[in-house]
């Protein structure tokens, strides 16, 4: 295993049972990002539980990262408030603009671009996250000028 990930101390706190699973991926990904594979092979080691039982939880729950974490991770929301105001449109955009789809990684790891279905803040309709930073009533332009601040913070 790779001497950067440290999971016994999360798999301490739930005593090496199994009956955690959940509970231990989520400190896992809350720690590293994502779910490594080396430290899903350990974690099964560990708390005896098959690889593919994790798996299994793994793709049920969309809540789980299996890639590195991207530098700017973009979120679309696509519930109904925003939807109405325009959010497949902005989405649209999104994927033109960087040449990925929802649900992609670019293949340098700067962007990451996803769809919620309502993040809570719909009087702020349509929405986007960046990197758990809300940015509400979004058009093209507003896009435009966000996508090009963090082109700029690249620059710097
Ligand atoms: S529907 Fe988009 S924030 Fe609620």
């Amino acid at each position: 295993m790779n001497v950067d990930f440290d999971i016994d101390s999360i798999l301490a706190r739930y005593n090496f049972d199994s009956s955690a699973l959940i509970q231990i991926l989520s400190d896992v990904q809350d720690k590293y990002g994502y779910l490594p594979r080396e430290v899903l092979e350990d974690i099964s080691q560990k708390i005896e539980v098959s690889l593919s039982k994790m798996w299994g939880v793994i793709s049920f729950y969309a809540l789980f990262k299996l890639k590195p974490p991207a530098k700017y991770n973009i979120t679309v929301c696509q519930g109904t408030a925003c939807h109405v105001s325009g959010a497949k449109r902005n989405l649209e955009y999104i994927e033109s603009k960087l040449n990925l789809k929802a649900g992609e990684h670019s293949p340098d790891g700067k962007y990451s671009l996803e769809t919620v279905a309502c993040i809570g803040s719909c009087a702020l309709a349509p929405t986007i996250v960046i990197n758990g930073k809300v940015y509400g009533r979004n058009t093209v332009k507003t896009i435009d000028k966000l996508l090009s601040r963090l082109e700029e913070g690249e620059k710097k």
